[in-house]
């Protein structure tokens, strides 16, 4: 695999981040990705400031290679953790659900890498006004919020390359070495990968939800709640009842209430695999086994290689 605007950007092997994931991508994760050659990003997402500070230090003692944080920047507590990702000199951040304008001035001040992610070419024109550094555009097939549009990997990415000319990141149904080709074909230097280091030894999720979401078949996930934040999600007990209240007109209030507090907490990270939030990835249902990060990562290079050579023959 040759380098490219995406490894040099960072300063890492292969063009491989893995996403930010709310109670998944802690410092376990993240740096294991980094050490095997990729993007380890800390996700922000579900931790508190104080948790966030002690996973940034573990992460420094972890690994000497580049790593990142995944901001999503509906945070409560915005403003205090971007000064804590500034005073702790983290060199990268990927922020997302959120204006790219507002914050990439700040972080580009302490001279730090901004990389946003968008599910739209009209969101990837605005990131690139704004000034930051590469964008992820990520196709509805991804696991996590994703955007209302539905529009998928293939349609999304030949667009958002023809509309931009800053390095490109695809995400949203890519687990093998052929998918990073594929998406390679079609414009981007890069992949970012949620679901398949989800489902890793590493992740922090429960082992509840990692075997839940390895027994998944084609069509058992969906995306829903486009009402207060779209979410793709495994269907089980508290899916359904979302499904039942969306398809009687249920308002975002009704929505809230019904989802109640913490819900991907009590879905991914404790295990309530029927009353719990499960957020993951259509290409849940490819993944059969629960596998350590650096055997994944061999396993992307390997396929891609094998994929480029065989469609060369
Ligand atoms: C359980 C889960 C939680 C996620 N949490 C976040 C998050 O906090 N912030 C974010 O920007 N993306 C989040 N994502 C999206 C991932 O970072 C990544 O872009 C996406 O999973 C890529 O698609 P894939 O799942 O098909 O690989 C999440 C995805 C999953 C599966």
């Amino acid at each position: 695999m040759k380098t490219n605007r995406i490894t040099e950007l960072f300063g890492i092997e292969y063009p491989i981040i893995q996403g930010g994931m709310v109670w998944i991508s802690g410092w376990r994760l993240a740096s294991a990705v980094s050490n095997a050659g990729g993007l380890g990003l800390l996700g922000a997402g579900s931790m508190h400031p104080e948790t966030l500070m002690e996973h940034i230090d573990k992460m420094k003692a972890a690994t000497d290679k580049p790593w990142g944080i995944n901001l999503p920047l509906m945070y409560p507590e915005i403003d205090k953790v971007t000064d804590i990702i500034i005073q702790k000199g983290v060199k990268i951040v990927f922020t997302s659900a959120g204006s790219p304008k507002k914050y990439t001035a700040k972080f580009h001040e302490a001279g730090i890498k901004v990389v946003h992610v968008i599910s739209s070419s009209k969101f990837a024109c605005k990131c690139e006004e704004a000034g930051v550094d590469a964008i992820v555009a990520e196709g509805f097939e991804a696991g996590g919020h994703n955007g209302k549009e539905e529009t998928t990997t293939l349609t999304l990415i030949p667009q958002v390359r023809q509309a931009t000319t800053i390095p490109l990141i695809a995400a949203g149904g890519i687990a093998s070495g052929a998918a990073m080709l594929a998406v390679q074909a079609l414009g981007a230097e890069g992949v970012q990968i949620g679901t398949l280091f989800a489902l890793s030894q590493e992740s922090s999720a429960s082992d509840a939800f990692k075997q839940r979401c390895i027994s998944l078949n084609e069509g058992d996930t969906m995306l829903t709640l486009k009402k207060i934040a779209p979410a793709r999600l495994v269907k089980n007990a508290l899916y359904e009842q979302i499904a039942a209240a969306e398809n009687r007109g249920a308002s975002a209030d009704e929505l809230r209430e019904l989802l109640g507090k913490a819900a991907s907490k009590r879905g991914i990270f404790e295990g309530d695999t029927e009353n719990g939030e499960l957020e993951i990835g259509q290409i849940a249902s490819s993944i059969r086994e629960i596998k350590p990060v650096a055997q994944i990562i061999n396993e992307l290079i390997e396929g891609y290689n094998v994929a480029k050579a065989k469609i060369s023959e």
